[in-house]
């Protein structure tokens, strides 16, 4: 034990605990930050629709608000919301789960992640999962105490995560597989039957599945399969998902978890003490959202697939490699060509051509040679970042003499 004259002696004592020391900050957000200190930059860079929320969703809060709703809910989220989320999930993915105790209203998608983690890790279990990936799954997993083990995914398999490599990484500590499709950052939608070789996996070793589906309506020509669906997978499953990008309500902060009841209950138990509630206002809006919002998710996503169309087919034109994204809203052009890092590269175009992208390293090591290109912005500014892009490409594949 250190008496009070040793502890004098130790010359620096770090303020920040040795679990967070671990932890970088979010790549994502160092190129935001740089960006809003700078003018005339397209912003490719920022994951979020650039359409604000549907007025009728915004109107039903704004009258909410009129009416004095501006209270805690019960800590699961507002009866009416679970009710209505409830109903939503039957209708649309043939799951029930019970309002009263197998769903809870979260902080986005963010909190439900970290919730999830940190109610089913004990210090040093494993969670697998793929790379690339969301930049918070792998630094939730270590917050939570636990140990993220990598599987790579590469383009020319899609940037889907295989059975045979998580079966590959098992051992007696792992406790969950997380994943995350349609993918951010690859845009990238895992076929139903090699989800089933998933299921199966967990299924024999007896893992849990966290799946983070918060991209589940923005797909493009191809059918999105909840996990939770698959056999004998609803109970072993924490289902995540939220309103943020489909309904474009990413500042109302509004998601939810869907589980077993004790998985919910260990959960509640934290966000109780942390987080209280989600705030009301967003889910009045996300009741809404539930109700009548299909529509408009459907004008968006007609919308994302044009962009995607125009992004992908530039950037294959201008040389920059990209493998075809079926969900979510991000291009994931390969760079090597360049000769730079994805790293380099995303620097050397925010300052000599004003354009913001992502570099795939943010999102782990195989998102090396790639950068993130997010097209929920307008089909102008797709198109003048596009030709910034021309220009940039062209100058770099000269100077290393690549055609
Ligand atoms: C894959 C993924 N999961 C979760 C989130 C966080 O979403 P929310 O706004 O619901 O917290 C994001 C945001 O970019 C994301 O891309």
């Amino acid at each position: 034990m250190l008496t009070h004259t040793s502890r004098r002696q130790q010359k620096y004592r770090s303020p920040i605990s040795r679990r967070l020391r671990q932890v970088s900050p979010s790549g994502i957000r160092k190129f935001f930050d740089l960006i809003a200190s700078m003018e005339g930059v397209i912003s490719l860079g920022v994951g979020e629709p650039d359409y604000a929320t549907p007025w009728h969703i915004r109107e039903a809060a704004i009258y909410s608000l009129e009416k004095g709703y501006t209270m805690y809910t019960s800590n699961l989220g507002l009866p009416e919301l679970r009710q209505e989320l409830s109903r939503y999930l039957k209708d649309n993915n043939g799951l029930e789960y019970s309002p009263d105790v197998e769903l809870l209203i979260t902080v986005g998608v963010s909190e439900a992640l970290d919730l999830a983690v940190r109610a089913i890790l004990n210090p040093g279990d494993e969670v697998i999962m793929p790379n690339p990936c969301y930049v918070s799954y792998n630094s939730c997993v270590t917050l939570a105490g636990g140990t993220p083990i990598m599987v790579p995914t590469y383009e020319e398999s899609n940037f889907e995560i295989s059975a045979d490599d998580i079966e590959a990484r098992v051992t007696n500590k792992t406790k969950a597989i997380l994943i995350g499709y349609p993918a951010n950052p690859t845009g990238a939608v895992m076929s139903r039957e090699k989800l089933l070789q998933i299921a199966d996996v967990a299924r024999r070793y007896n893992l849990l599945i966290i799946s983070d589906e918060i991209y589940s309506q923005l797909v493009y020509g191809v059918e999105h399969t909840c996990f939770a669906t698959l056999p004998e997978m609803k109970e072993s499953t924490i289902f995540l998902n939220g309103f943020s990008k489909a309904y474009a309500m990413t500042g109302w902060r509004i998601g939810y978890a869907a589980a077993n009841k004790e998985i919910i209950a260990a959960m509640t138990k934290i966000h109780q003490y942390t987080m209280l509630c989600a705030p009301i206002m967003g889910q009045v809006a996300a009741v809404e959202a539930l109700k009548s919002g299909k529509d408009s998710v459907a004008e968006m996503v007609e919308d994302y697939n044009r962009r995607r169309l125009v992004m992908v087919k530039g950037l294959n034109d201008i040389g920059l490699h990209c493998f075809e994204p079926k969900g979510a809203f991000y291009a994931f052009p390969s760079i090597k060509s360049t000769g730079m890092t994805s790293e380099e590269f995303a620097e050397r175009l925010l300052m000599e051509e004003k354009v913001a992208v992502v570099p795939g390293s943010a999102f782990g090591q195989c998102g090396e040679g790639y950068i993130r290109c997010c097209y929920a912005t307008s089909l102008a500014d797709i198109e003048e970042a596009l030709s910034r892009m021309k220009r940039f490409v062209a100058k770099y594949q000269k100077v290393i003499g690549l055609p």
